[in-house]
């Protein structure tokens, strides 16, 4: 090749570097806890400004204008590619009221995108949709969740774990090609996440620089309310990755304990009476791996060796009414269930006042590895199994009723699951 032909190819990629790297990409929204407040994220390769203007919908014009910072984070990759993730909380906001906003600085800004600030109290029915393991090839459900995002379908989505397989690949390039395919959903609504083990690399940094969820853990584990709910994400991943530092699983235990003390004061639980908790890894699964989930003894339920930090004793004393799993790539339903038995609330219905948690996996969003089969002959505590492409509708209808329903993308968006968890706030007691 002449130096032209050198030209044609590197001229382009110089030009290209040089108007783009400023322009805001892989916008996405995260709840900072406060139904006044909104947390915008984004990312820019060149340093720029961190600005949100916003203004309430419909509306022509922006009338406020918010800043924050961005920081610049280093991939552990070997090129060490680096970028600048944006944050900006917009504050002052009128709850249940929807909002349009871009985001960039005079350098460059984001298309307009539309949210709704999260309603205040307890007295309404937040809408979520909950899946795990999605991936930047075959994230086969994500079409339908942006056409369900578009209906208004949703206030909040949860990701239990596992994005993009993996963020860091390709020097972070798979990272940054997965936040964008997500934007038209992420950039709408509130986008809740936990680590799972496909963000393992460099110390879980792609996870922790890319997300913003509240408090100060970097979304390691955290925790907050909406409407009759209380939502405890947190990480299964430090009882696995302990070359990380040991110290993780023992301050996130002693951490949960104390969320769980506070959240179940009898005037906090009158308040929230649902006590949900995100987490990658399941305790209990029906499918044919090897995985935790499939050892009577798995790390997540009974601790490390010497049943240290087990998580099962744990969320049954303080009464935990929902657990929200994925990694494995299907759906799956449990009975009511502690230590292997199963405590329906009644023969007829297992789920009013069940005497257990209960456990709903559902890591089939879509990502290359597939679908995950499973044993023929299930345990007694599984109620049902899917093994479709999919994901998982929560709606938090008030304090005594909880509608759960499972959507097939293979059966073109069929229901194929649902249920009532219920909680007769004045019917006989529950066992918490
Ligand atoms: C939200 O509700 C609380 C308690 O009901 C109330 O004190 C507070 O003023 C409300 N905030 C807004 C922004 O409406
Ligand atoms: C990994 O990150 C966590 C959380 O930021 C930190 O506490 C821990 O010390 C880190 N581990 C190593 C080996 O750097
Ligand atoms: C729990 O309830 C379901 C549905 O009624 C039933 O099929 C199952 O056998 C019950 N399990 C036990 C252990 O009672
Ligand atoms: C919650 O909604 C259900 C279904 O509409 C209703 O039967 C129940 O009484 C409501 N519970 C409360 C505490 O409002």
């Amino acid at each position: 090749m002449g130096p032209r032909g050198w030209l044609c190819l590197v001229l382009p990629w110089v030009l290209c570097q040089g108007t783009s790297r400023t322009q805001p990409e892989q916008v996405h929204l995260s709840y900072p806890g406060d139904p006044t407040a909104m947390t915008v994220t984004w990312t820019t390769f060149n340093r720029a400004g961190s600005i949100v203007e916003f203004g309430p919908e419909p509306g022509e014009v922006f009338t406020t204008s918010a800043k924050g910072h961005a920081s610049r984070f280093v991939d552990g990759g070997w090129l060490r590619r680096s970028m600048f993730i944006h944050r900006v909380t917009l504050r002052g906001l009128a709850p249940g009221q929807r909002y349009a906003y871009r985001c960039g600085s005079p350098l460059g800004w984001s298309r307009v995108y539309g949210f709704r600030a999260l309603q205040n109290g307890t007295d309404w029915s937040p809408r979520l949709a909950v899946f795990g393991d999605m991936g930047n090839i075959n994230p086969q459900s994500l079409p339908r969740l942006q056409r369900d995002t578009q209906q208004d379908m949703y206030d909040v989505i949860l990701h239990v774990g596992d994005f993009a397989y993996d963020m860091d690949q390709c020097n972070a390039r798979v990272g940054d090609a997965f936040m964008r395919k997500i934007e038209p959903v992420a950039a709408s609504v509130p986008y809740m996440t936990c680590p799972g083990n496909h963000e393992e690399k460099y110390n879980f940094s792609n996870y922790r620089a890319r997300f913003s969820m509240p408090g100060d853990t970097e979304g390691l584990w955290y925790s907050w309310d909406v409407g009759p709910a209380h939502i405890i994400s947190f990480s299964t991943e430090v009882y696995f990755y302990l070359n990380y530092g040991r110290h993780l699983v023992q301050e996130q235990y002693q951490w949960l304990e104390r969320d769980l003390q506070k959240a179940t004061r009898p005037d906090r639980r009158r308040r929230h009476p649902w006590i949900i908790t995100m987490g990658h890894r399941p305790m209990y699964c029906s499918n044919n791996d090897l995985d935790d989930c499939t050892e009577h003894e798995s790390i997540v339920r009974r601790g490390l060796p010497q049943h240290l930090y087990g998580l099962e004793d744990l969320f049954y004393k303080y009464g935990v009414d929902l657990e929200l799993w994925a990694h494995e790539h299907s759906y799956e339903r449990l009975w009511p269930v502690y230590n292997y038995q199963v405590y329906n609330g009644s023969a007829k219905s297992p789920y009013t006042n069940p005497r257990a948690p209960v456990h709903i996996i559902t890591g089939s969003a879509g990502c290359k590895e597939r679908l995950d089969p499973f044993v023929p002959n299930p345990r007694e505590w599984s109620a049902l199994r899917i093994e479709d492409y999919g994901y998982t509708r929560l709606q938090i209808l008030n304090r005594s009723h909880i509608w759960l329903e499972q959507v097939s993308d293979d059966q073109d968006g069929k229901v194929v699951d649902g249920i009532w968890l219920i909680k007769e706030l004045h019917g006989p007691k529950a066992w918490h």
